[in-house]
């Protein structure tokens, strides 16, 4: 996709600063970041970071940490594991979204662009608003919920099939990359719960040990939080824990179909 630039005439300037390589470097490649301030009343824009990748980690999570280390500590982000565990470094990489501790700086041709992940509120430079993310994750009750009595002294057992029917689910570090991937909850996130909290929904109906299958399917039985998913399948293309949401959606579609016969 081409790049928007201002016209040569415009009377609006170009607000991002370019942080030029340290002097003798070798491999060079240039990250341009969205930045945004709520404090500074200055509007968003990029700001291009050029880092010598001879001396750089390979990935782009450590391209930020070493120029908020080194070159403009201003920059925010959002990171924790660095091994693709806790899901806090999502962003959209080179129009992708993903973890900035598992993408490769090497797989991405010429400068690296770099912005908040997609159609959510902005607290600061990357660090996208997770409030409405994270209510939603509450309204799908995520926790074993039972009627029966816990069996005394044991813990409530599992066959190992039964056991094997979350695999593909619990895995999901709620990183959100495949929400803002997906158009149907761009335009309707304050009714569509979205792919990842539809996977995390399945996950507990998928639970042989819940006995609260029939409320958690009263609840998703809605023509938004549910049925607003289209199959586009945006959402299995950019998990970067290689889940498929689109999947899990069109389980619990199948048992409300079940149920209803
Ligand atoms: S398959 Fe459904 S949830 Fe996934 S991106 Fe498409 S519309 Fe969104
Ligand atoms: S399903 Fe994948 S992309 Fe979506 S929140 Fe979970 S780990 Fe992230
Ligand atoms: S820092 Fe934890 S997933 Fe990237």
């Amino acid at each position: 996709m081409a790049e928007f630039s201002l016209p040569a005439n415009s009377k609006i300037k170009p607000t991002g600063k370019r942080y030029a390589a340290p002097a003798g470097a070798t491999n060079v490649r240039a990250f341009k970041v969205y930045r945004w301030n709520p404090d500074d009343g200055a509007n968003p824009h990029f700001d291009t970071y050029e880092l010598d990748l001879e001396t750089t980690g390979p990935m782009v999570l450590d391209a930020l940490i070493r120029i908020k280390a080194e070159v403009d500590p201003t920059l925010t982000f959002r990171r924790s594991c660095r091994e693709g565990i806790c899901g806090s470094c999502s962003m959209n990489i080179d129009g992708t979204n993903g973890l900035a501790c598992t993408t490769a700086i090497e797989d991405i041709k010429g400068e690296v662009k770099i912005t908040p992940l997609p159609h959510m509120e902005v607290v600061k430079d990357l660090v996208p608003d997770f409030k409405m993310f994270y209510a939603q994750y509450a309204s799908i009750k995520p926790w074993l919920q039972t009627v029966t009595p816990a069996p005394s002294g044991e813990e409530r057992l599992q066959t190992v099939e039964d056991r094997s029917k979350i695999d593909g689910l619990y895995e999901c570090i709620l990183c959100a990359c495949c929400s803002t991937a997906c158009p149907s909850y761009w335009w309707n996130s304050d009714k569509f719960l979205g792919p990842a909290i539809l996977l995390q929904a399945y996950r507990w109906l998928a639970d042989s040990r819940d006995e609260m299958t029939g409320e958690r399917l009263d609840m998703l039985e809605d023509p938004f939080r549910l049925y607003r998913c289209h199959t586009i399948m945006n959402c299995a293309n950019v998990c970067p824990k290689g889940l498929n949401p689109a999947k899990a959606i069109a389980e619990i579609k199948k048992m409300m179909v079940e149920r209803a016969v």
